[in-house]
């Protein structure tokens, strides 16, 4: 019963029972002198009693709570029709003892408390009922009914809480419940934290690495920016090996590891696996192993027990540390470009925490991945240019030089051709006036003849010997001419076997030694070689004749002789005044001369004619020493070869003449 219908009950039996002690009150205090008011106010009093009785029997009846009554003993000896709805049909349970609808365990208690109503307490409080429809939960109270001022029982409002009740322990439940569910999602929350503060660490770190990895150009640095940052994330080993469009590993620095020793890293090298292997790898035989960009290759699967006997490091790892990864699991992916090319393969193994990884767990690093791959084609590009760089460099190098080179060869060219025109022209001029003194020269000679063998007797000695200047002069003037001629001449080779020996005797006369200096010939006497016999003369006469004026007070001459498989050589070594490298210069330069009765025509002339023999005139000096000039001629001369001729500008005989002298200062300019 709550405390409104409490105090309904109490509003009706409140005033009755006022009454009902006003009334006795009255009767008793009246007298018999006033019977009849007496009579006349009892009737009413009961009359009123009864209404009033009635009425409370009406509330009883139909009050919203249940009422019982019981005696003394806790019979029952009333019960509302509230009851019914209890379950409890009150014509049962009239007359019955309350204790029997209480549960064995509460009994005690609610019989102490039934005691202690009927000795004038008050109680109330909750139990369990016994009903037809089963255990129901009443909150009650019970108050001591009175009757003549003794109690005789006590009466019980009561009212179902079991829905309320049901209702209670339903929304404690729930709440019970929502705080497991709360907790768990908490710690799952917490958990989500912990992760993602995992994954924010990872990609700081991976950022960090990115800055690091692109910092250098070198390609092997950033791979091994690439390797440290994937290690970092949580791995003890990683392999990542750059690949050709093959997919083939071809140089050994394009290999870089973390966490390997040396010896698995020959290993790795050794055993690096073909780019048809990759190729497989990333097939669609492997492709339910997938995890993301990764394939995860569980160790316990046939295929990767047969596909991966060989060429695998085994691991380090202690079972013991490993939660679900086997340390024979193998974890791979390709490092791809935009367009889909792989630029490289990554191994990575042995994780940190022995957990097998999940496509979320792998998803920073796969982030990277690409990183890397953008990373490494860079670096590649870098190099492809710096080398294309260099090459150009190199290109524009030998351009440079070539350019050099080619403007020295015009230069030369040019120089040639100055000389070869001025060649030609010192031979135009050298044939006309070798050609044109040939005669006055012979009418010189013939005129001085005659006057030496007709005048003879008369003349002193003083005359004989201007006739005989004038014919030394003509001498010197026709060897001139012969030179010039030689020089601008044609060369014709009758050729004939010769022997170099006699050759240089001859030669020795010709130039007339003076008697202050020594010839010393060593030429072997056996040998013989083919070759013209007049221009090999004329030859050795010139180089003669220049050693013995280059000893103007005395010395030695020696002349030796050394055969070769193919050639034979003759040295002329003279002991005289050496030549000055200006002069070493010029020496085959046409008449170039340092001597006051010189020409300058003798070594050139030699160079033609042993030039014309496929053979070389050498020279070396020192100065104040001596020099040595070296023929060397080749000592088989085939026969096709026997009528060489050597072309020198053709020199047409109409051109103006000139005088030697006035020819050396043109041709020296
Ligand atoms: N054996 C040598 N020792 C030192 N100088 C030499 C020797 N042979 C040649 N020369 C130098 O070389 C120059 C050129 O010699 P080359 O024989 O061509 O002409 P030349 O002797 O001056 O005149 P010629 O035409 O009369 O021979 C000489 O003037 C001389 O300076
Ligand atoms: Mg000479």
């Amino acid at each position: 019963m709550n405390p409104d219908q409490l105090f309904e009950a109490l509003f009706w039996v409140v005033p009755f029972a006022f009454t009902l002690a006003l009334s006795v009150f009255l009767l008793y205090s009246s007298g018999k002198d006033k019977d009849k008011l007496k009579q006349h106010t009892q009737k009413k009093a009961f009359e009123e009693l009864e209404a009033s009785e009635e009425r409370y029997k009406n509330l009883c009846e139909n009050a919203r709570v249940g009422i019982l009554r019981m005696d003394r003993k806790g019979t029952i000896t009333y019960a509302n029709r509230l009851l019914n709805e209890y379950g409890l049909n009150r014509d049962d349970i009239i007359g019955k003892n309350m204790l029997r609808f209480i549960p064995m365990k509460n009994r005690p208690k609610m019989f102490m408390e039934h005691i202690s109503v009927v000795r004038g307490k008050n109680a109330e409080g909750e139990t369990e009922i016994i009903t037809p429809n089963g255990k129901r939960i009443i909150e009650y109270v019970s108050n001591p009914v009175k009757h003549d001022g003794k109690i005789v029982g006590c009466e019980t409002v009561m009212q179902d809480v079991t829905d309320k009740k049901e209702m209670e322990k339903k929304l404690e439940e729930y709440a019970a419940k929502l705080e497991t569910m709360v907790e768990a999602r908490t710690v799952e929350l917490k958990k989500s934290e912990e992760k993602l503060g995992l994954l924010v660490g990872q990609q700081t770190s991976l950022m960090r690495s990115s800055a690091e990895m692109i910092r250098s150009s070198d390609m092997r640095q950033r791979l091994q920016a690439i390797v440290d940052a994937i290690q970092g994330l949580g791995w003890r080993r990683v392999i990542l090996s750059v690949r050709d469009e093959e997919l083939d590993l071809s140089e050994p620095q394009n290999l870089v590891t973390a966490g390997l020793t040396e010896k698995e890293q020959v290993f790795i090298w050794t055993n690096r696996q073909s780019g048809k292997i990759w190729l497989e790898r990333f097939g669609p035989e492997f492709e339910r192993f997938k995890l993301g960009e990764f394939y995860y290759l569980p160790y316990s699967d046939p295929l990767v027990r047969e596909k991966f006997r060989r060429g695998v490091v085994f691991s380090h790892l202690n079972p013991k540390e490993m939660v679900d990864w086997n340390p024979d699991d193998l974890l791979y992916a390709p490092l791809r470009l935009a367009d889909g090319r792989v630029v490289a393969v990554l191994s990575i193994d042995d994780p940190n925490d022995g957990r097998r990884p999940t496509k979320d767990s792998l998803k920073p690093l796969e982030l990277f991945l690409h990183q890397a791959a953008v990373a490494i084609e860079n670096a590649q590009l870098i190099k492809q240019l710096n080398e294309a760089n260099a090459k150009i460099q190199k290109y524009a190098e030998q351009l440079e030089e070539r350019v050099k080179e080619r403007t020295q060869e015009l230069v030369d060219a040019q120089k040639k051709l100055l000389q070869s025109e001025r060649l030609a022209a010192i031979g135009q001029i050298a044939a006309m006036v070798g050609h044109d003194l040939r005669s006055p020269l012979a009418g010189i000679r013939n005129a001085a003849y005659y006057l030496k063998t007709r005048a003879s007797p008369k003349l002193d000695e003083r005359e004989k010997q201007m006739l005989q200047t004038i014919d030394d002069n003509v001498t010197h003037s026709n060897n001139i001419t012969s030179d010039l001629l030689d020089f601008s001449r044609e060369i014709k080779l009758e050729k004939q076997l010769i022997n170099p020996k006699a050759a240089v005797q001859h030669a020795l006369t010709l130039a007339s030694i003076p008697k202050n200096i020594t010839v010393k010939d060593l030429i072997a006497d056996n040998i013989k070689v083919e070759a013209a016999a007049d221009k090999i003369e004329r030859v050795f006469t010139n180089i003669i004749k220049n050693a013995a004026e280059s000893m103007p007070n005395g010395g030695r001459l020696t002349i030796a002789s050394k055969t070769g498989a193919e050639n034979l050589s003759i040295s002329f070594t003279d002991t005289g005044v050496g030549m000055p490298d200006e002069t070493l210069q010029k020496l085959w330069t046409p008449l170039f001369t340092t001597k006051s009765r010189g020409i300058g025509l003798g070594l050139v002339i030699c160079k033609r004619f042993i030039e014309a023999h496929g053979g070389t005139i050498t020279v070396t000096s020192t100065l104040g020493k001596g020099t040595t000039f070296t023929i060397t001629l080749p000592a088989k001369i085939q026969n096709d070869k026997k009528q060489e001729t050597t072309q020198v500008a053709f020199v047409p005989a109409t051109e103006t003449p000139q005088t030697v002298r006035e020819i050396r200062s043109a041709c020296q300019e």
